[in-house]
Formats: C-alpha cells, sequence, structure tokens
C-alpha cells in the first residue's frame, strides 16, 4: 500500500477486517467473500484497539441489511443509478454484481479512492468518484434522470451537522432513496474514548437527529434499530448481552439506520 489513510479514513480498514473476520466464522452474518483477500493485498497493520469480536456483529449486521436493501433496489429497478458514499474497500458492488442498466458511483476521499483504484479491477458501469461527500459540486457528475438509490454505510456520525445537511440534501435531490446508519447523541459523545478511534485520532460528529434535521419537508423516513437486527442475527451469549443492552435507556437507539426517501424521484 503506497497511499497514506488518516483519521476517519484508516476506520475503513476496520470495517474491512470485520467483514473477514464474520466471513471466516462458523456462522458468517454478512459473508463477504472477497474481504479476506481485500485486506491481505492491503498489507497495513490493524489499528491498536480495534475490537474484532465485538464490534464485528453489529457492522456486518449493519452491512447485511444495508445489501438487502440494495438487492431488493436493484430488483425493482433495471435502469437505476446507486451511490455508495464512504464506500472505503468495501465489495458491496461485487457483493451486489448489478445488471448492465446500472450506473454504480463509489465515492470516497481521495487516498480511499486511490488504493481502491489500485486493489479494484475496472468494471463497466462503475465509476469511482475522489471527493468529499460533503463537496455538493461533484454530484453533477451523476445523472438525474434515472431512479437513485444512496447508500452511506458507517459515514454520517463522521460528518458535522453541516457536512450531514449537504451530504443529505444532495443524495435526495432530485429525488430518490438514502439508507444510512446514525447513532444516537450519547454515542457521539463517547464514541472518540475507544481505544481504536483514539489511536486514529478521530471521533463522531453528528447523530442521528442531524440526519433527520436535514430531510427535505415531506421525506419519509423509516427507522431500523441495528441493535435489534443484529440480536436477531447472533447466539448465545452474545444475542442474549444485544438484548439485555437495548433494554436500557438509549441501547435500542444507540445505531439505527434509516431508508429515507422524497417523492419527486423519477421512480426510485
Ligand atoms: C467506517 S468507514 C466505512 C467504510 C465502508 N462504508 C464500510 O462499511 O466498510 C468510514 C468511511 O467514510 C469515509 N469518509 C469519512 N468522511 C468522508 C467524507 N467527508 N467524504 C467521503 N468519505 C468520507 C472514510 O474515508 C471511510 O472510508
Amino acid at each position: 500500500m503506497t497511499v497514506e489513510l488518516r483519521q476517519e479514513q484508516r476506520t475503513m480498514l476496520w470495517t474491512l477486517a470485520m467483514h473477514a473476520h464474520d466471513a471466516a466464522s462458523a456462522h458468517p452474518i454478512l459473508g463477504d467473500g472477497f474481504a479476506a483477500d481485500l485486506l491481505d493485498r492491503v498489507d497495513e497493520p490493524p489499528d491498536h484497539g480495534v475490537s474484532l469480536g465485538g464490534s464485528t456483529p453489529l457492522v456486518c449486521t449493519r452491512a447485511k441489511l444495508i445489501d438487502d436493501a440494495a438487492r431488493a433496489f436493484l430488483a425493482a429497478h433495471d435502469e437505476a443509478v446507486v451511490l455508495h458514499l464512504g464506500c472505503g474497500l468495501d465489495s458491496r458492488v461485487l457483493r451486489l454484481d448489478p445488471g448492465p442498466g446500472v450506473r454504480w458511483f463509489d465515492v470516497d476521499q481521495e487516498p480511499v479512492i486511490e488504493l481502491r483504484r489500485q486493489l479494484y479491477d475496472e468494471r463497466e458501469g462503475a465509476t469511482t468518484i475522489a471527493a468529499s461527500v460533503t463537496d455538493p459540486t461533484w454530484w453533477s457528475e451523476v445523472p438525474d434522470d434515472l431512479p437513485r438509490l444512496v447508500l452511506a454505510e458507517g459515514l454520517l456520525m463522521y460528518l458535522d451537522p453541516e457536512g450531514v445537511h449537504t451530504a443529505v440534501t444532495s443524495a435526495l435531490s432530485p429525488g430518490g432513496t438514502l439508507v444510512a446508519d446514525t447513532v444516537a447523541p450519547w454515542v457521539t459523545r463517547v464514541a472518540g474514548w475507544q481505544p481504536a478511534m483514539w489511536a486514529a485520532d478521530t471521533g463522531f460528529g453528528s447523530s442521528t437527529a442531524d440526519l433527520v434535521a436535514a430531510l427535505p419537508p415531506g421525506a419519509r423516513r423509516e427507522e431500523t434499530s441495528l441493535v435489534d437486527a443484529t440480536a436477531t442475527r447472533t447466539g448465545g451469549v452474545l444475542s442474549t448481552a444485544v438484548r439485555l443492552f437495548a433494554l436500557v435507556p438509549g441501547g435500542r437507539d444507540a445505531m439505527v439506520l434509516s431508508t429515507s426517501s422524497t417523492g419527486s424521484s423519477s421512480g426510485g
């Protein structure tokens, strides 16, 4: 690897490692068959304090639910645009293998996209964009005359409220659907205390309330607790612990997945 990743850019190595860890387990939640090979080729030591065991079920449940939402969208739309914001090195485009009528955009910051271009073969219909999602200018490269699905996984919490506002309004204009996870305000406050976040000198800057505040008037939003969803996808002691955590005030909403849409889409 020849690029230098800093702060929140490093966190995509953690999710990749968790996908590989899950895929190697006896009962994978996501079953990402590409992650281990990508991780091997990155050749970067894991960051101090990354908890593969503890966070893997939640992260892989999140990815699984987003894959399922995207599969349902692609099944309904042969011709469409999919934007994968803050894509990191995630292999979603390979896992979903969209058809020839789908224009797929993987978007992340410059060093991450540079690394992604080293590791992934070019693919017909797929484009990588090296840009911040808080920069409204590059969105004009994206066709606006097709049903649109925007995926933002493990991303919005790293932005400040103003950045969330720009990303969400750009994502939902001129219409379409945004699937994005966010965290409760108390998680935003404590996230930076985790050893890995501390070591990477990063933290969270927004919460679910900032997504809600950024939605255009009339937008619809459905919310799923990723804590509950994780409990149903794990077993034994872990599942019990997650179920108990969901009963603690603020537990169930600690991380949620929102599907937000506006009515003005061309079919999305
Ligand atoms: C936790 S990782 C998630 C990566 C991927 N979505 C996954 O689940 O494996 C967060 C990603 O968000 C990206 N990111 C953070 N802020 C960003 C911004 N302003 N614009 C674009 N990408 C951003 C980081 O570079 C990183 O790749």
